[in-house]
């Protein structure tokens, strides 16, 4: 045989992208508008979703909240960059957004976001060390076999992986397709890690 190609087709379209330095125009005051969300809120109205232990998940209408309005601008400032990076003409509309503290031992399970094209996040407060947003390969069980033993080099290559990781950094932001399952490690650090989490629905 003459030619041997992997062929990598059909790739996940990941966004990865520092938002700095504009985050570091509202980074001290995202952080208070954080915890203050947080006081304010009553029990009630925290949300249980994939956030576990001490973990608090804030209400997601926050887009509708005037006060939220400053961060809301810095977000579609953030996306439309990024979108108009990588292509003409996307269009979209963000459809919720919420705040997740995990602090000391909390972490959220392995989960998807229904009902939307991409979701993001943009970490506020957070350090490399506080646990990270690790995604599935959503071809882990019918590829399972020819995944393990693929050399080194062609999974680096071809980003065939089983799964794949990132660092919770402070001002970085990630888009990734909804559908993809994704989980949150352990946050084993005393300090807060803080971030901001969206859906967006494409349009045409
Ligand atoms: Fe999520």
């Amino acid at each position: 045989m003459e030619k041997i190609e992997l062929l990598p087709l059909f790739p996940s379209a990941f966004i990865y992208c520092d938002t700095r330095p504009w985050f570091d125009e509202i980074e001290e005051d995202f952080v208070k508008y954080c915890y203050e969300l947080k006081e304010n809120t009553p029990k009630s109205k925290s949300l249980h979703r994939s956030n576990r232990q001490n973990s608090w998940h804030s209400p997601d209408d926050l887009l509708r909240r005037d006060e939220f309005t400053p961060y809301k601008d810095f977000l579609i400032k953030c996306i439309s960059t990024c979108f108009n990076s990588c292509g003409e003409n996307i269009h979209y509309k963000l459809a919720n957004a919420w705040i997740m503290i995990n602090s000391k031992n909390g972490y959220n399970s392995k989960h998807v976001h229904g009902g939307c094209h991409l979701s993001g996040v943009l970490w506020i407060k957070s350090k490399k060390n506080q646990g990270n947003l690790s995604f599935e390969n959503q071809n882990t069980y019918t590829e399972h076999n020819l995944l393990e033993n693929l050399s080194p080099k062609i999974k680096d290559d071809c980003k065939m992986h089983d799964s794949y990781t990132f660092k919770p950094i402070s001002g970085r932001m990630v888009l990734f397709p909804s559908h993809c399952y994704h989980e949150v490690e352990l946050n084993k650090t005393k300090e807060d890690r803080i971030s901001l989490s969206f859906n967006i629905i494409l349009t045409s």
